[in-house]
């Protein structure tokens, strides 16, 4: 019997574990042109909330009483495609199952593992890599000297978006919710300075450690670390939006105070959906790839094993429990 994971329930606020069930169901059959895939990693990703709300965003939201999608890692195990062959490693927006069929293999991708580590292709290499890239780089410019504040600093994005911005010249500074996510980007990351935003003041720890102000805010979290910003940002500083995600469990707009900074302090802010960017996948692995192969760029993952625990693993993502990405291995590789 096959496995997978059902959305069965919208949830108000948090999600919880009865927002999902897991449910036996035949193993998938494959016809002609057809690829079945035995799943290997499932990601987690903090939009995947947004999908479980009904209405439009900009990810179509997910159906009840159907499985949860997202990008999914996997190996080739039966072919009917002469693209694809038993073995290769693969990744699309899969259902979360152990195994799936994949109708004449559309939206499957074969991954390079000479680039590294297969999971990486939903993580350092794929989506949350390209976005910390178009963020930290594109968007938020960094110049050597410039100081560069990154929330949610271990997470995904964030450890990713401080490298980056690190190896520009700029001073890198991040907040994370635990003193083991700061001791991660000070020791592993290269960051220059970090905080815990659950036990430090936000004015004080920006003031200590952007005594020059801010220069180029990464916004993964929005809400009072994003006033908090407007309040030390410089002249002309740049804000890439990236996420907001202390809004994703909650009812109701709080708002956003301090607007009025990006008229005074001419600050650029620019939201960004990564899915906009893809056609620069290819150029940012040719140029990223080496320097997580040569160590000179450092990716956690938090690996969560057995697809049982997979709702789980995205409800503790949500809440902060997780360094860096965090994956559910369905199978070995
Ligand atoms: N624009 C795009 O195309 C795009 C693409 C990918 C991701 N994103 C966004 O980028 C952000 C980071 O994504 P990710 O995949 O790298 O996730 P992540 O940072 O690995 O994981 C989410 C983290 O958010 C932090 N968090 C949760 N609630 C918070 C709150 N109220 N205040 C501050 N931090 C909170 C938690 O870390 P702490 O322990 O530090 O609180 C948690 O570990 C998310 O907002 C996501 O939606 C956007």
């Amino acid at each position: 019997m096959n496995t997978r994971i059902l959305f069965v329930k919208r949830p108000t606020g948090w999600a919880d574990p009865s927002c999902f069930a897991l449910e036996s169901c035949p193993e998938p059959v494959i016809g002609p042109q057809d690829v079945l895939v035995q799943a290997l990693y499932l990601s987690t990703d903090p939009y995947l909330r947004g999908r479980m709300n009904e209405g439009p965003s900009y990810a179509p939201g997910f159906a009840l009483n159907k499985p949860v999608v997202s990008r999914v890692v996997g190996r080739v195990i039966a072919s009917q495609n002469a693209k694809f062959a038993v073995g290769d490693h693969v990744w699309g927006f899969l259902d979360w199952a152990q195994r799936v069929a994949v109708p004449r293999g559309e939206g499957l991708y074969r991954i390079d593992a000479s680039l590294g580590r297969v999971s990486l292709a939903v993580s350092a290499l794929g989506m949350p890599g390209l976005t910390a890239w178009v963020g930290a780089i594109e968007l938020g410019m960094p110049a050597p000297g410039d100081t560069v504040y990154i929330s949610s600093a271990a997470g995904a994005v964030g450890q990713l978006a401080g490298q980056f911005a690190k190896r520009a010249g700029a001073r890198v500074v991040g907040s994370a919710g635990s003193d083991d996510k700061v001791a991660y980007v000070l020791e592993r990351c290269g960051f220059d300075a970090a905080f815990n935003y659950k036990t430090t003041d936000l004015d004080a720890a920006l003031r200590e450690h952007c005594p020059k102000g801010i220069d180029v805010y990464f916004d993964n979290v929005g809400g009072s670390t994003l006033e908090a910003a407007l309040r030390h940002a410089n002249v002309a500083a740049r804000f890439p939006v990236c996420g907001m995600i202390s809004a994703y469990n909650e009812v109701g707009d709080r708002g956003i105070r301090g607007l009025q900074a990006v008229l005074s302090k001419r600050i650029t802010m620019t939201g960004f959906i990564i899915y906009d960017h893809i056609h620069k996948l290819p150029a940012y692995l040719a140029r990223v790839a080496p320097w997580f192969r040569s160590g000179e760029m450092v990716f956690h993952e938090d690996i969560v094993q057995g697809i049982e625990n997979a709702p789980a693993a995205l409800i503790g993502m949500m809440q902060g429990e997780a360094i860096g990405k965090r994956l559910v291995q369905v199978a070995p590789e």
